[in-house]
């Protein structure tokens, strides 16, 4: 079905990260899980998979980095444009007793996982943002707001916060905290993914990413997003346990 824009934000300095917000008709009372994404459609140009960056009744908005072709004519829109939507598809995080969780994200991979402490209350969360540069970070205001959040920012310039890669400090917060964490859950690129995966092996935290993949039918079809025995639409693209060291493999 047609979704049409209501508003539209620049996150970022760099003006390369937009939010949409959707009017909600297609998702009404679907109860859309933070990691879940949808199937966005420009007639004439393409359809692609997008995460949920925040839901309510009302609305639903989703968070886009541009990158090439589709993303740039998604990031043009207008209000009261109409995008084609299908979904929502795949598995989203599960949180449930876990006390304390540790979330990593890696550029745009944070578009899923901002609202999560909006979500989960119950939960302290320790947020590692990393960023090329200071003016691609984004949602930074957004997480601050919420009481049960801590942040650490990284930039791989030195731009804000710690100079390096987000997995560097990663590994640095979880020594200074004495690895108090029941979980981590992470979204970003594949190098990003397979180096967080290490970290959770060498400190025995459970771990839950969200994974990267091509896809096309968005919902166990066509095979494009196909990682061995796994289709990342269907089986994921959030993975746990003893699949992430085969899906990791794969990417
Ligand atoms: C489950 C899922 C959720 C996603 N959620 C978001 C989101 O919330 N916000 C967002 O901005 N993007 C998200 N993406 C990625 C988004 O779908 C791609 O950035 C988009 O399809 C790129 O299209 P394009 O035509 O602009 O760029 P293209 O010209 O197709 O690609 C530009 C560059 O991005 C790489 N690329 C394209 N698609 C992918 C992909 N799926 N995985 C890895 N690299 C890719 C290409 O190799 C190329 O280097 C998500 C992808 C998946 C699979
Ligand atoms: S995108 Fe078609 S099977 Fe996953």
């Amino acid at each position: 079905m047609f979704a049409k824009i209501i508003a539209k934000r620049t996150e970022n300095e760099n003006k390369t990260i937009v939010t949409l917000k959707l009017d909600n008709g297609f998702s009404h009372g679907l109860n859309v899980k933070p990691g879940q994404f949808m199937m966005i459609w420009i007639p004439g140009i393409n359809e692609k998979p997008f995460s949920v960056s925040k839901i309510s009744d009302d609305y639903c908005e989703v968070t886009i980095a541009k990158v090439g072709n589709f993303t740039e004519n998604l990031i043009n829109k207008e209000i009261n444009d109409g995008v084609g939507i299908r979904g929502p598809f795949g598995s989203g995080f599960k949180i449930s007793e876990e006390k304390e969780i540790l979330i990593v994200a890696g550029g745009v991979g944070l578009a899923p996982l901002a609202q999560i402490p909006e979500i989960y209350k119950a939960q302290k969360f320790t947020f590692v943002v990393g960023s090329k540069t200071k003016n691609e970070l984004f949602f930074i205001e957004r997480l601050k707001a919420n009481e049960n959040t801590k942040i650490f920012i990284s930039t791989d310039d030195g731009s804000d916060g710690f100079k390096g890669f987000v997995t560097d400090l990663t590994e640095e917060v979880i020594k200074d905290t004495n690895n108090k964490f029941d979980l981590i859950i992470a979204c970003g690129r594949k190098e990003m993914l397979k180096k967080v995966y290490e970290i959770s092996k060498k400190y025995d935290i459970n771990l839950q990413i969200s994974a990267e993949a091509f896809m096309k039918c968005g919902m166990g079809i066509c095979g494009s997003c196909a990682k061995g025995k796994f289709l990342v639409c269907k089986d994921g693209p959030v993975f746990t346990g003893d699949d992430l060291d085969y899906v990791l493999n794969f990417m």
